[in-house]
């Protein structure tokens, strides 16, 4: 395609209609110049693709396809492979059925386990997010198919959806909100990104300059077209003139014709208009001029991938006694609806229809040794005693007992939040039930997000299968029978209650006002700083082997921050069966002039380990390991220190730390001075200390005399350290009245500004 040309041959009418949806699904086509339409559809665990009877919410049905698993369980994966190969399943599926565009990957950050989406969304870390975002992409696009990466930005509720204000202060955003994207444009550059419904402080997402031009294209260099979430446009006009090239679905008409008229009544540029078109052409030219129209689609083999993936997304949070694995000889009672019919996939707009549900009793068929219970009732949440009962024959009649729990589709969907944290009443009591019948019970998990456990000490197992993919039986049975060595890892924490969640205080918000008040101190990055226990921390899991690490070793023990620090940590498997850890690399940064979590994660690597080997896993940090978002520079910046280097099993479980000094390659911004300056902060400002440094020093003399000039009582109240303590909030106009020098007020503004001047 010749864009250029199209764009010079193009009426201002044409170039507006192609800034709308035709339909639900496709772009619009220009037949007398040759632009063809193009389809998209969501994603991101699979193809939705819909035909005639259209919607966002998953209502309607689509076309047979492979449900993998959802961004909750890959994101446990801590594997971008496993990313890479969903995206490039993902990418032959829309080759071959001509979608141009997937409607994924979904990372907005986890901010409070009750968001219904979160089942979709990656986790409460943005450094993880973003690398198996952008790992998702590359597998997608390297079958040249594009991705919608979504929904930008802070988009961490459903409640209001469509009309929410998330007001998040710059720093906040910088380093938890943004990053994500941040990584996944950078690395992988997405084709589309989709702008999501809410306003971002004051501003719908869909007219956010700063947002979709300035912090998306000028700073990071996103080179496809923003399109918008479905119905996310409130003013076209202005969401054209901020950067939103594509609105979806169609607006009917409505909104070319209102682009028309303001470029006519000359309220929006035209070279706006042809900005927009031009993106978007680049990206239907860069979809059809490489089509390969001949790619297969094989469901049976993408069933087969989505188990053997699912299996690595499990976690394995408790296994006393080593209950697991079952052993082959062992009977076993499998209990619980969900081993019949699992939960697999949320609601909404990301429901697939897939083309077969292999369930753990699918995948057991045959084996001689396990017998079934209902155990509950999927749709009535209160306890049925006769399935219960049931359930508790058979667990007592076995060796072990699994029951198969979690939350059922109502509880959790796209559309609305869940409003506490807890199971259904009836999987409750059968899990209580269950294990007192049989000691040797173990719980396997199907939800999007975590649960409030109150039968944790009752049970010796429990594996988190999250919504695994439509071949999430075949995955179980390998996890539990052993035929894979579970390696997940938790992707964000869980807490003991809801209510411990640093968001509890504020989520949802007052009316459409989302005040994200626990700013940076998001999921473990609270629970660290407030030592406060969790049923179970952020990048925990076990293994059925154990893993060792050993010399930690640093590039340098100093640099500065333009810089690369070199890391390495040998990890042995020092167990009896192969098996996969997730070496987890936090930084530690020193006090500063900002509050800073404890630790960060700052890198993480899967290895595949047999029994007995050791191999050295290595990690480059670069300036954004340690910096944090300064706000009076409005730009990374690294504080002069002793930064830690952390490797852990988890956030909560350190093993091996050393210490790096890291310097600034430029000074901290200080605040200009003036009179109401106090001298704690004077103090940081040498030219500052230059002139008013002899004079705080009398004013400290005569202070502390003073105090001894009042005798001994008040000279014993009243100590040197403590008259230092006192003056150091004092500002520096109270030179003026308590005596130190001679010097009048506007005087003192004088020197303030001459201080204040560039040298
Ligand atoms: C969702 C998007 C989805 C779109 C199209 C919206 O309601 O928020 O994630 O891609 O619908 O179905």
């Amino acid at each position: 395609m010749d864009i250029e040309k199209l764009i010079s041959e193009m009426t201002l009418e044409e170039k507006a209609s192609l800034l709308s949806g035709a339909d639900f699904w496709h772009t619009k086509a220009i037949e007398r110049l040759g632009i063809p339409a193009t389809m998209m559809s969501d994603g991101p665990h699979g193809l939705r693709k819909q035909d005639d009877k259209a919607d966002h919410l998953g209502i309607n049905d689509s076309i047979k396809a492979v449900c993998f698993p959802a961004g909750s369980a890959t994101a446990a994966s801590f594997d971008r492979e496993v990313l890479r190969q969903i995206g490039e399943g993902i990418g032959d599926a829309c080759q071959h059925e001509d979608l141009s565009v997937i409607l994924g990957p979904a990372v907005c950050i986890k901010r409070s386990p009750l968001c219904g989406r979160n089942f979709e969304y990656f986790s409460e870390d943005p450094l993880l997010a973003g690398e198996l975002a952008a790992a998702l992409i590359e597998g997608v696009q390297s079958r040249n198919v594009g991705t919608s990466i979504k929904h930008f930005a802070a988009n961490n509720q459903e409640h209001r959806r469509m009309s929410s204000d998330s007001v998040v202060d710059e720093r906040t955003l910088r380093e938890i909100y943004l990053p994500a994207f941040e990584t996944a444009v950078k690395k992988a550059h997405p084709w589309t990104v989709m702008c999501s419904y809410n306003k971002v402080n004051g501003v719908y997402a869909s007219e956010n300059h700063w947002l979709l031009t300035e912090v998306l294209r000028d700073e990071w260099g996103f080179d496809g077209y923003v399109m918008s979430d479905w119905g996310a446009v409130s003013d076209r006009v202005k969401g054209v003139t901020a950067g939103l090239d594509l609105e979806m679905p169609s607006s009917g008409g409505a909104n070319d014709a209102r682009i028309v008229e303001a470029v006519k009544n000359g309220t929006l540029s035209e070279e706006a208009v042809d900005k927009s078109v031009r993106c978007i052409l680049n990206i239907i030219d860069r979809y059809i001029s490489n089509r390969k129209p001949d790619t297969e689609w094989d469901l049976e083999a993408q069933h087969q991938l989505a188990a053997k993936l699912a299996a690595e997304c499990m976690v394995l949070l408790k296994n006393d006694d080593d209950v697991l694995p079952f052993g082959k000889e062992e009977k076993i009672a499998v209990i619980g609806r969900f081993a019949f019919q699992p939960r697999y996939q949320g609601g909404g707009s990301s429901h697939i229809n897939s083309f077969r549900v292999e369930s753990l009793a699918d995948a057991l068929e045959g084996n001689g040794n396990t017998i079934f219970a209902k155990g509950y009732d999927i749709v009535n949440e209160e306890p049925d005693e006769e399935l219960i009962s049931e359930a508790v024959e058979a667990a007592a009649l076995c060796d072990k007992a699994v029951i198969v729990a979690g939350l059922p589709d109502s509880f959790e969907s796209e559309g609305y939040d869940r409003t506490h944290m807890r199971m259904p009443r009836c999987q409750v009591e059968l899990i209580e039930r269950v294990a007192k019948a049989n000691p040797n019970t173990v719980v396997v998990l199907y939800n999007g997000a975590p649960v409030e456990m109150p039968w944790i000490d009752c049970v010796k197992g429990l594996v988190e299968g999250y919504l695994g993919g439509q071949a999430v039986g075949a995955a179980t049975k390998a996890v539990l029978w052993g035929e894979v060595n579970p390696c997940g890892r938790l992707p964000e924490s869980f807490p003991i209650r809801l209510e411990d969640n640093p968001s509890y205080l504020s989520y949802q918000g007052e009316g459409n006002t989302a005040l994200y008040n626990e700013g940076v101190f998001v999921g473990y990055r609270y629970y660290d700083k407030k030592k406060m226990e969790v049923l179970f921390p952020f990048g925990f899991g076990l293994s059925y082997t154990t893993f060792t690490y050993s010399n930690l070793r640093l590039g340098a023990v100093e640099i500065d921050d333009t810089q690369t620090l070199d890391v390495c940590v040998d990890v042995t498997n020092t167990g009896s069966v192969s098996g996969k850890e997730v070496v987890q690399l936090y930084v530690g940064a020193p006090v500063c002039s900002v509050f800073r979590p404890v630790r960060e994660l700052k890198g993480f690597e899967k290895v595949e380990l047999a029994p007995g080997e050791t191999k050295t896993v290595a990690f480059k940090l670069d300036k954004r390991a340690f910096a944090y978002w300064n706000v009076r520079l409005h730009d990374w910046f690294v504080a002069d220190g002793d930064y830690s280097i952390q490797i852990g099993r988890s956030s909560r479980d350190i093993v091996l730390c050393q210490s790096v000094k890291v310097t600034g390659s430029v000074p901290e911004p200080l605040d200009p001075v003036d009179p109401d300056t106090i001298f704690m902060d004077l103090e940081k400002n040498p030219k500052a200390m230059r002139i008013f440094g002899p004079i705080l020093q009398k004013m400290m003399e005569e202070f502390a005399s003073q105090g001894k000039d009042q005798g001994e009582a008040a000279s014993e109240a009243i100590s040197d350290e403590m008259s230092r303590a006192m003056m150091q909030y004092m500002p520096l106009r109270t030179m003026l009245s308590f005596g130190a020098g001679e010097m009048t007020y506007d005087q003192l503004l004088a020197l303030t500004a001459k201080i204040n001047e560039p040298d």
